[in-house]
């Protein structure tokens, strides 16, 4: 049985994630999508909302669960027996950031990071910017799934505290 960590913040989660899971879901056994908590950062949305809108905007994917943690990944990932690290990669700027955290991660333990192209029409996609256009009253609806659409519209209109 093969297994990939797909892993990030996911605040919100959008088609360019989405459609990595399921390229990364056609290519492994199962798949873990990995809401990574940083207790210094605070989100939009709450750890426990990102995972109901992953596994929301996943469902059409058997072979995809959404789990979080917090601490290193390596050790998440050995913890599960996952054997790869799955990230999408939306150009150059995305590489040499990922490129370093690859090579620590293989460093420590071992655990390979492959790298996915991001789908080009997906590419300029990215949660921080899906939520600064919601924020201004923007049309984000062609990269995000309608559940995350609804709930970026209600958070926008009533603040929360995030997590
Ligand atoms: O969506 P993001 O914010 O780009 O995701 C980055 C993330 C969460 C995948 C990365 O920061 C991470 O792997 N954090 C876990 C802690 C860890 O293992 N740090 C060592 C990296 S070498």
């Amino acid at each position: 049985m093969s297994g990939a960590l797909c892993p990030g913040s996911f605040d919100p989660v959008t088609k360019g994630h989405v459609n990595i899971f399921e390229r990364v879901a056609a290519q492994f056994d199962t798949v873990v999508v990995t809401v990574v908590v940083n207790p210094n950062k605070r989100g939009m949305f709450t750890i426990e909302e990102r995972i109901a809108l992953i596994e929301e905007a996943t469902a059409h994917l058997p072979n995809v669960r959404v789990a979080s943690w917090q601490g290193l990944l390596v050790d998440f990932a050995r913890q599960e027996s996952l054997t790869a690290i799955v990230k999408g990669l939306r150009g150059m700027v995305d590489y040499d950031y990922e490129e370093q955290m690859a090579n620590l991660n293989r460093s420590m333990t071992g655990v390979e990071t492959l790298f996915m192209p991001a789908d080009p029409s997906l590419s300029f996609v990215s949660s921080s910017y899906v939520k600064e256009i919601a924020t201004h009253g923007g049309d984000v609806s062609g990269w995000v799934s309608p559940n995350v659409l609804t709930a970026l519209q209600e958070r926008i209109a009533s603040p929360a505290t995030g997590g």
